[in-house]
């Protein structure tokens, strides 16, 4: 079974890409309402939250975890990959999207819109830095190194939960956050938070045909192809039985009206306690 951890019900962006490329696995989704937003949380806290969260999924059996949540993967995904050592696989969402953007980029300039955490805690800039040897720019006028150009959305998560996706606020707020990241010429916008995708359309034409736009949830999914190739044994491991279950740690209704919402389907949830 594949295991999602995200704070809420955002996570369900990158799970969805999974679903269309990988019908036959087993899902587990875990949305720890309770707790969400993690975006003003500390990092002390946001480990905390996603050291229980994970460490659920794995009593449930889960072979393979996506820690869906781009907060999450930047402020703990260190602690709980050290915690179970690869038993199970536990993957974050950083690596792929930094990865992608970094080949995406024509000439350098990479824009980064994300919660206050992920853009406080630097990982996305670590994680460019990392792995420089994806970046192979065709252009006369690229940098010779990636530059981060990174602009924190506080007000994006609430609104998307709020289900003003298509609202004019929306609209208006989201203007104002990507002005800096046009006028600084981005030629790719990560979309650094498991909400943004369902903003990607607006995103797409507010930014422009010149400017790439990467969401971590089809990096995540991506990057799983190439991860199987690479580790055929999990794949084999992994239970195929067409079987989704949905939990969280608040309210199911909730739960059950957004994300049945976004996934273009009745779903039913569970509501689970843990420590
Ligand atoms: N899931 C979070 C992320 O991808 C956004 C919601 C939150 O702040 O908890 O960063």
């Amino acid at each position: 079974m594949i295991g999602f951890f995200d704070s809420g019900f955002g996570g369900l962006t990158v799970m969805k890409e999974y679903l269309k490329r990988y019908p036959e696995f087993d899902y587990m989704y875990l949305g720890d309402q309770a707790n969400y937003p993690y975006g003003p949380h500390s990092q002390e806290r946001i480990e905390k939250l996603t050291l229980a969260g994970v460490g659920y999924l794995v009593e449930q059996g889960c072979e393979l975890i996506i820690v869906a949540c781009n907060t999450a993967s930047a402020e703990a995904l260190r602690a709980v990959q050290e915690k179970y050592q690869g038993k199970p696989v536990i993957l974050g969402v950083l690596v792929p999207t930094a990865q992608e953007a970094l080949k995406q980029s024509r000439f350098g300039n990479v824009g980064l819109i994300a919660t206050r955490s992920t853009v406080d805690s630097g990982k996305y800039e670590r994680e460019l830095e990392n792995y420089t040897e994806f970046y192979q720019p065709k252009d006369k006028r690229a940098r010779e190194k990636v530059k981060l150009y990174s602009q924190a959305c506080p007000l994006l998560v609430p609104l998307i939960e709020e289900g003003l996706i298509k609202h004019p606020a929306t609209r208006m707020i989201l203007r104002n956050y990507l002005r800096p990241l046009k006028n600084a010429h981005v030629d790719t916008l990560i979309l650094g938070c498991t909400h943004y995708p369902l903003l990607q359309k607006e995103i797409n034409r507010m930014m422009g045909k010149n400017c790439r736009v990467i969401s971590s949830s089809e990096a995540s999914v991506e990057a799983i192809a190439d991860y199987f190739e690479k580790h055929p044994e999990l794949l084999e491991k992994l239970s195929k039985n067409g079987v989704r279950r949905y939990l969280t740690t608040d309210s199911p209704e909730r739960f059950a009206a957004l994300g049945g919402q976004f996934l273009g389907q009745k779903i039913e949830v569970e509501r689970v306690e843990y420590e």
